[in-house]
């Protein structure tokens, strides 16, 4: 499932506002997310994504194609996600974007906060999970993972937190200096 269009709208805003260059997907999908983030970043930014799944990647490179964004605004990797993300600098992105294996987003925000310089911010799409999250009589472990990332960005000191109620949900925190 792709971010809808007030998420992505949402990211697109999020992008403009940091001026981003250098921004990390994780769940590049087949490019939705991939090209509102990029319709937002500053001309010459790159997105670095990630995917599993070699032919979302290649749909992914397709869409934006076709969408006039040229390959060098993109560094595309494949991937699992806890095995690439080590493998990219400290300190060095304007914006994370979690969108890949819900079990996982716990570990996303590790890497976020590692990944993103101060004043960065990250992004957690399906926060709201199909308002699952709200509901306690849901315990499955990707309910279990979402409810506990909004927690962990909740109570984080280093962090400034927002939850926008835009489409499934999107959990935003800015990483303070
Ligand atoms: C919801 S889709 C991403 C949609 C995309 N962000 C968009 O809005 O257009 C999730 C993607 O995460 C990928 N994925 C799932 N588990 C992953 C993992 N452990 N590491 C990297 N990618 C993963 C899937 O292959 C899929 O393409």
């Amino acid at each position: 499932m792709p971010i809808g269009p007030a998420g992505g709208a949402a990211l697109r805003f999020l992008a403009t506002l940091l001026n981003a260059r250098t921004v990390v997907e994780i769940g590049s999908g087949c490019g939705v997310s991939g090209i509102w983030l990029l319709r937002g970043m500053a001309k010459d930014a790159v997105l670095t994504s990630v995917d599993v799944d070699h032919e979302n990647q290649r749909l992914a490179k397709l869409a934006y194609r076709e969408a006039g964004l040229g390959t060098s605004r993109t560094r595309m990797i494949v991937g699992r996600a806890l095995e690439v993300l080590p493998r990219l600098t400290d300190g060095a992105y304007d914006l994370v974007f979690c969108d890949a294996d819900k079990r996982e987003y716990p570990e996303y925000l590790d890497a976020a906060l590692r990944l993103l310089r101060p004043g960065g911010v990250m992004a957690f799409d399906n926060a709201l999970w199909h308002d699952r999250v709200a509901d306690p009589a849901h315990r499955d472990p990707e309910t279990e993972a979402i409810r506990e990332v909004n927690r962990l960005v909740r109570e984080d000191e280093r962090l400034v937190p927002m939850l926008l109620p835009v489409g499934d949900g999107l959990l935003c925190a800015v990483k303070r200096d």
